[in-house]
């Protein structure tokens, strides 16, 4: 259809990254993509905290259930909903940050933090807001390839016209 149509298609989370730690150019220009995501009435009420201190991603990675990504990542932005946020934006600045970080070589995975009340105390955010989502960043290793849960379902599945 179009190169950036495929680009968009072939997002995947990718969990096998190098050691070698991220630029602090490829890390802003992702945090950047986040930065200017459209968010409801231009609110923009999130915070990205970017993690890169090895100490600290591995005390992140104690808050979620399947955070082996953020153990092996060599940074990790936790995108903290602010009191008056909401998910949605907070699920757009993620994949624009995630379609960033493909677009300057750098793999990514979506990572839950499910003990959501620690990793708040954990990273010191404000009352009422929430450091429920994360994403995992890392240069990927020649073998990283993504994982494999099924594929999609059907569109008839998911896709319906003019009724539910
Ligand atoms: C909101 C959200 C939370 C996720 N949390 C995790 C997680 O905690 N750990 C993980 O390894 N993957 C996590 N993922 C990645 C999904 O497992 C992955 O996106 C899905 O299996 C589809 O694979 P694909 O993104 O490679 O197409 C999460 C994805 C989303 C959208």
């Amino acid at each position: 259809m179009s190169d950036q149509y495929d680009f968009i298609m072939g997002l995947r989370a990718l969990r096998d990254y190098k050691p070698e730690p991220l630029s602090n150019e490829d890390l802003g220009a992702i945090l950047e993509a986040g930065r200017w995501t459209g968010s409801s009435k231009n609110r923009q009420s999130w915070t990205f905290v970017a993690i890169t201190d090895p100490e600290r991603i591995q005390g992140l990675a104690e808050h979620g259930d399947f955070t082996q990504p953020v153990r092996d990542s060599v940074a990790t932005i936790v995108l903290v909903q602010e009191a008056d946020g909401n998910m949605f934006d907070i699920g757009r600045a993620a994949q624009n940050m995630m379609l960033a970080a493909k677009a300057i070589g750098v793999a990514s995975c979506p990572i839950t933090l499910h003990r959501t009340e620690d990793a708040n105390e954990f990273l010191g955010v404000p009352d009422g807001a929430q450091a429920r989502y994360a994403i995992a960043l890392g240069y990927p290793t020649d073998e990283a390839k993504p994982r494999q849960f099924g594929g999609r379902k059907k569109a008839a599945q998911v896709v319906k016209l003019n009724h539910y």
